[in-house]
């Protein structure tokens, strides 16, 4: 099981280096993820050792890419909700609001440092607003953003628990536990 998880991951790299122009072709979409990472990280609040700050947004991004491939979902917008989805947090503990700023920052640079699709960016806008407050959704991008993010639970000591996972991945992948919590193996950043 736990090879499984990092031979998948070290394919994703390659996905992370292919993706920073067009992905799949599309013209309607393009991003600069290096450059993305910097802008919202210059401007985030609570700085780069933050629990909800970069490094965490980095396991968000591979996890969710890992499960978007799994289960569907749109990688480019799995990307995407991982660096705004806390881009915005005022502090580290109850922060209601946060995800819908997070998706307003989403909203206002939309067309500059990216850009995608009216029906894509509604997903991403959905995802990020309500990440802490739905427990699940059917869609498989949305669920993927979500799984991604409570798959990293294990950095404040939290086990990610199968129950509330979205898709069918981030339910295998939580469920297998310690093999699965990114905070511990990083075979991507070696
Ligand atoms: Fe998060």
């Amino acid at each position: 099981m736990v090879s499984e998880f990092f031979l998948i991951r070290r394919n994703l790299s390659v996905f992370h280096e292919s993706s920073r122009s067009h992905p799949n072709g599309n013209p309607n979409r393009h991003c600069d993820f290096a450059a993305l990472a910097r802008t919202i990280s210059g401007t985030f609040a609570l700085g780069s050792h933050s629990i909800h700050g970069p490094a965490h947004w980095r396991r968000v991004e591979r996890n969710g890419l890992w499960l978007a491939e799994r289960s569907g979902g749109d990688l480019f917008v799995v990307r995407l909700f991982a660096w705004f989805h806390d881009s915005c947090r005022f502090n580290e503990w109850t922060d209601p609001d946060h995800g819908k700023r997070g998706a307003d920052h989403a909203l206002n640079l939309r067309g500059t440092l990216f850009d995608l699709e009216d029906d894509a960016l509604e997903r991403l806008v959905y995802a990020c607003t309500w990440h802490t407050d739905k427990e699940h959704s059917d869609d498989p991008t949305v669920g993927s953003c979500w799984d991604g993010d409570r798959l990293d639970l294990g950095r404040v000591g939290t086990t990610p628990s199968p129950r509330f996972m979205s898709t069918a991945a981030g339910k295998e992948a939580a469920g297998a536990g310690h093999a699965f919590l990114s905070h511990t193996v990083n075979p991507l950043e070696g």
